[in-house]
């Protein structure tokens, strides 16, 4: 009844002083893992693929270490975005000189169920013959769309046929195999040219 006046007082201020100590370093510990933890892995884009290239050969992300690469998914089929990218990243290669053959440029393909190495090589040639194209398996495919965080669907035409929408960015990735940036679609030929440069000069 009378607890106020209780001999126990001293004994619940300790205990209250305990907790209020383990609350405080329960805190601090949270904070110091919201500070210090591993940052968040949101915004990575990039990570292990192999794939087959136009002539045959495996490539795998690991073979391109030691050198930037500038990688972008499509189809040979696409009317309009497939070939303006690929047609604007030739004519980069040409403006950065002897510079750009340290530069790797890919064309994944997302339609492997159309779009083999031989189909892939008849569709290169209209572009700058050091960009390599590349399919696979879906399962193949899938595992560089995912890694690369690219959208891509398959879209019904009157035809009975299909085309893709897809994700129209450039990823740009440095000799460590590490996001370095984008080139958006018709993006400002300027910007596209500096940011090819700044790749191979910091990539
Ligand atoms: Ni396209």
């Amino acid at each position: 009844m009378a607890d106020d006046a209780s001999p126990n007082w001293g004994l619940r201020a300790a205990r209250s002083a305990i907790l209020a100590v383990v609350v405080f370093a329960g805190l601090a510990l949270a904070w110091a893992a919201g500070l210090f933890g591993t940052p968040p892995q949101a915004a990575s884009v990039g990570g292990p693929f192999v794939l087959t290239t136009q002539t045959g050969a495996k490539l795998s992300d690991a073979e391109l270490r030691g050198s930037p690469f500038a990688v972008f998914f499509g189809f040979t089929h696409c009317p309009e975005v497939c070939p303006t990218t690929l047609w604007e990243m030739s004519e980069g290669l040409k403006e950065l000189g002897p510079d750009a053959d340290r530069l790797k440029v890919l064309f994944i393909s997302v339609d492997s169920g159309r779009d083999t190495p031989e189909t892939l090589a008849r569709y290169m040639q209209s572009f700058d013959p050091r960009m390599v194209g590349l399919t696979g398996t879906a399962e193949e495919v899938e595992k560089a769309v995912k890694a690369y965080k690219v959208y891509w669907a398959k879209v019904p035409t009157d035809d009975g046929d299909y085309t893709i929408d897809h994700t129209a960015s450039v990823f740009l990735m440095d000799s460590k195999g590490e996001f370095f940036g984008t080139i958006a679609y018709e993006e400002q030929r300027d910007t596209r040219l500096q940011k090819l440069k700044r790749l191979l000069a910091e990539g």
